[in-house]
């Protein structure tokens, strides 16, 4: 049986080497959404489930193909819940992950609390004009270290501490952080979603 394409609506190279190793196995071709040419929106939703809606509604109608989408953030018990929705451009600059751990420091400078976790929602959508979107979401508990720690993984891995582990997020083998990360929670949650309605192939 060949495989059935899906494109996976995000431009960060991890998440799409995270994401081709959990779907590999279901039979989903995940095609990375920089194979296609087409104009990004503007991530406009106050929450991670409208965020990712938009992401893959994006591609769907732009590709034809169904679509996948993450939107994910760390949530920092000490800044109420900050950065969150905003955590690619905490600092001020998209997708500067050293400027945002920097940023993530300085916020925690002298404060002993120090719990976060990782949120993460993932969506799927069959078409562009599907009412029904799959929606599943994942956390993965932690605390934010003092400092960088280990250099695989991206964003504020090097800072994240997962619970009950001795090292930082950057110290996982990818493998390991997708079987206990909020991303690989979350896509093993649509996983079963999927299984009960599979995708048909266009
Ligand atoms: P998104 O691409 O809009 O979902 O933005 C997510 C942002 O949250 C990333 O740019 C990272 O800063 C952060 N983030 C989400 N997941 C992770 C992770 O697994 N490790 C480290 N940082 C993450």
């Amino acid at each position: 049986m060949s495989a059935v394409s899906v494109v996976l609506a995000t431009g960060n190279p991890g998440k799409v080497k995270e994401m081709q190793a959990l779907l590999a196995p279901l039979g989903y071709r995940v095609r990375p959404q920089s194979e296609f040419e087409f104009e990004q929106p503007p991530e406009t939703g106050d929450t991670f489930i409208e965020n990712a809606i938009i992401k893959a509604r994006a591609a769907a109608a732009a590709t034809g193909l169904p679509a996948i989408a993450d939107d994910s953030g760390l949530e920092v018990a000490a800044l109420g819940g900050a950065p969150g929705v905003r955590s690619a451009r905490y600092s001020g600059e998209h997708g500067n992950d050293a400027a945002n751990n920097a940023a993530l420091l300085k916020a925690l400078e002298g404060q002993r609390r120090r719990q976060a976790r990782f949120r993460c929602v993932c969506v799927c959508l069959r078409h562009a004009a599907d009412p029904a979107p799959l929606i599943a979401q994942g956390v993965w508990p932690g605390r934010i270290m003092t400092e960088l720690q280990g250099l695989d993984g991206f964003g504020y891995d090097p800072l994240f501490q997962p619970a009950g582990l001795n090292c930082s997020a950057a110290e996982l083998s990818p493998e390991e952080k997708n079987r206990r990360s909020h991303r690989g929670q979350a896509v093993q949650a649509l996983v079963t979603q999927l299984r009960i309605e599979p995708l048909q192939s266009s």
